[in-house]
């Protein structure tokens, strides 16, 4: 099958950055802070993002772009091979899409939510229907139904821009949605720097408070740092097979991982001054979000307004990341079983449809195997996230820098016209083939102990 390049390198950072900005973003960042006593979880995020995240960017989207294809295929011919026992590519390559699947099933469940409340705040906003917006989220986890319907919509609309190929559907859809979210993002964020809690909430975030950080706040920084920038998904592979030969794949990950990064500083600005005015953030569940921030919106002069164009926002980042997420599992169909794009997306989206039922019972019909109304998805999420993610993105590393030769590794990273590539290289070889391996097994043990 012939592969078809980005059409512009504009193309390329909008579609990676509108794949690596979402609800991980906007949603769990927030939530995961909070949980995790802010300031100290920040910093540790922020070294993680750097000093794990950014090598595994550079060994996916190299892996894709070198061999041209998806994840299943990149890594069928490689092998980790430790003293007699051996075990193959092609096993660890299925890995990332099945994650993928369940991923995008339970992501689907979240941006149901985000689409519920976008749906509340536009109707309000054009008749005189009022919503109580606590009410408005309790009643939503109560109905499964409901959950089953606004995600099943998510899923359907994600499917017509994947449907049009990633080319053509992805590149013009986020060519004008980045610049509308970066517009959006600072319309708000001068908003909330406004608000009397603004400092309390810069303290929190910012301020390192080592003493506030729980036994498993490491996991829960390197499972966020893997989310938020879609790496051990395979998505980076898809995408950096894509990408032009001419490419530099260090720069390339280099700047997503600092966007992807400020992104995610610049939503919890927005995120947690409002929070911080409705109440304590430390005490909240993924619900963080959707419980304090409508509620306030709506409490404020033109509040609908500003509410309706947040949600709107968060939407739109949700659906850019789905496509994301829908496009890795499409185009490895598409190879793995030679099936058209459309029957593959078709499958996909049904097999997605039925799997996002767990999560969107998770309040109902779940809630009786355990205490709390949105206990199975946080399980779901912790069981995805911080351990699948980890183990997951551990392996693809151990696969490339044991398979890769020192040729294949130079070849990938090295450009002679960029002297810092150069003089990077070996601390790169060094993070691929050692250092990344040896962070995140230090993380797993320290958290077992
Ligand atoms: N990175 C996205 C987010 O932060 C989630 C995602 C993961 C999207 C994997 C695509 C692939 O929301």
């Amino acid at each position: 099958m012939r592969r078809l390049g980005w059409k512009t390198r504009l193309g390329f950072y909008l579609a990676t950055i509108g794949s690596a900005f979402g609800l991980g973003n906007l949603w769990r960042f927030p939530y995961v802070v909070g949980e995790n006593g802010g300031g100290a979880f920040v910093l540790i995020y922020i070294l993680f993002a750097l000093l794990i995240g950014l090598p595994l960017l550079v060994t996916e989207l190299a892996l894709g772009k070198s061999s041209r294809k998806s994840v299943m295929a990149a890594t069928q011919a490689l092998r980790i091979q430790i003293g007699t026992l051996g075990v193959s590519g092609k096993w660890i390559g299925r890995l990332p899409v099945i994650l993928s699947l369940v991923v995008l099933a339970y992501y689907s469940v979240i941006s149901g939510w985000v689409l519920h409340f976008l749906m509340q705040f536009g109707v309000h906003l054009i008749s005189s229907y009022e919503f109580n917006a606590t009410q408005t989220f309790r009643g939503l986890l109560e109905s499964g139904v409901l959950q089953i319907a606004l995600s099943s919509v998510h899923l359907i609309l994600a499917s017509v821009v994947v449907l049009k190929g990633v080319q053509e559907g992805l590149e013009k859809w986020v060519g004008w949605l980045m610049p509308a979210f970066a517009i959006l993002m600072v319309i708000l964020v001068t908003k909330t720097l406004s608000l009397p809690s603004a400092p309390e909430a810069l303290r929190f975030l910012f301020y390192p408070n080592f003493s506030k950080l729980s036994s498993s706040s490491i996991l829960y920084a390197l499972g966020q740092v893997l989310f938020t920038l879609s790496l051990g998904f395979g998505t980076m592979v898809t995408f950096g097979s894509y990408l032009d030969s001419e490419e530099h794949v260090p720069t390339a990950a280099f700047r997503i991982t600092v966007a992807d990064t400020l992104l995610s500083l610049v939503a919890g600005l927005v995120v947690f001054p409002i929070a911080l005015s409705a109440g304590s953030i430390e005490t909240q569940d993924p619900g963080l979000l959707f419980a304090v921030l409508p509620e306030f919106l709506l409490g404020l002069p033109g509040g609908v307004f500003f509410g309706l164009l947040f949600f709107l926002c968060l939407y739109l980042a949700s659906l850019s990341a789905s496509i994301g997420l829908l496009e890795v599992i499409v185009s490895n169909a598409m190879e793995w079983k030679r099936f058209g794009r459309t029957r593959s997306t078709w499958i996909v989206v049904g097999l997605a449809m039925m799997i996002s039922m767990v999560p969107a019972l998770s309040g109902t019909f779940l809630k009786a195997f355990t205490s709390g109304q949105i206990k199975v998805l946080e399980i779901l999420d912790f069981g995805l996230i911080n351990v699948c993610l980890p183990v997951i993105s551990f392996l693809i590393v151990l696969l490339v820098g044991r398979s890769w030769s020192n040729e294949q590794l130079e070849a990938n990273f090295v450009h002679q016209e960029k002297v810092e590539s150069v003089a990077l290289f070996p601390y790169w070889k060094w993070s691929v083939q050692v250092g990344v391996l040896l962070m995140v097994a230090f993380i797993w043990i320290l958290q077992i102990f």
